[in-house]
């Protein structure tokens, strides 16, 4: 099963963003978060969420920063969700499961929240097709690595400078300023 970058929206009373994969199936979205994160604590107390699909540049921005360009979608019920104005469409869930596990990998133990979304509606903003851009990719797998920055061994941290500095460069001839200053971001703060 294809496992999709996007961002994932949520907060009723203040908006958060954050890069998730998430697997689709039919009406439903899947997704796990490891705990410590603002996204894991507000899903396991608030029952709504949006998928964003939008950009590649946005996903790696959501994971340095809950600031953004938001806009609100109402459901009845007086509930208001936040969403990224830049995405291309939005997807809204209701929570229809949670599970919490332990889970032991490479980087050690963790808890683990499996969250089972609903599809109660969809909407188009932006309606434009997401380009691919090699940029756009690199910035996901720079995010990556920098998200596990506090997780990597010292033995290994200079494998993944290399890695962040060989894609600085070619993020350089192929994206915009934008592309360039967050990539220098990861690289200069990892
Ligand atoms: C491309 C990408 C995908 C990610 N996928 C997940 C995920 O599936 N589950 C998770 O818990 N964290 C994932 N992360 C890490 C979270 O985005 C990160 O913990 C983030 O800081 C959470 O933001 P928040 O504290 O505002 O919720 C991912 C990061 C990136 C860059």
């Amino acid at each position: 099963m294809v496992k999709y970058e996007v961002v994932i929206t949520s907060g009723l009373k203040k908006p958060n963003r954050a890069p998730i994969g998430v697997n689709f199936k039919e009406n439903k979205v899947v997704f796990q978060l490891y705990y410590g994160s603002h996204t894991y604590s507000i899903l396991n107390n608030e029952d709504y969420f949006v998928v964003n699909i939008v950009d590649p540049y946005y996903i790696a921005k959501s994971l340095i920063t809950d600031e953004g360009n938001y806009n609100y979608v109402n459901l009845e019920n007086n509930i208001k969700l936040p969403f990224l104005e830049e995405s291309s469409k939005i997807l809204i869930y209701k929570i229809i499961k949670r599970n919490i596990t332990l889970r032991k990998d490479y980087y050690g133990k963790s808890k683990v929240l499996t969250i089972v979304g609903d599809m109660i509606h969809k909407k188009d903003i932006k309606n434009e097709p997401c380009m691919y851009s090699r940029s756009g990719g690199l910035l996901i797998e720079m995010a990556i690595i920098y998200s596990r920055k506090n997780l990597i061994s010292s033995d290994l941290k200079d494998n993944y400078v290399k890695l962040l500095k060989d894609y600085l460069n070619i993020i350089k001839k192929t994206g915009d300023k934008h592309h360039i200053n967050l990539a220098k971001y990861f690289l200069e703060n990892f």
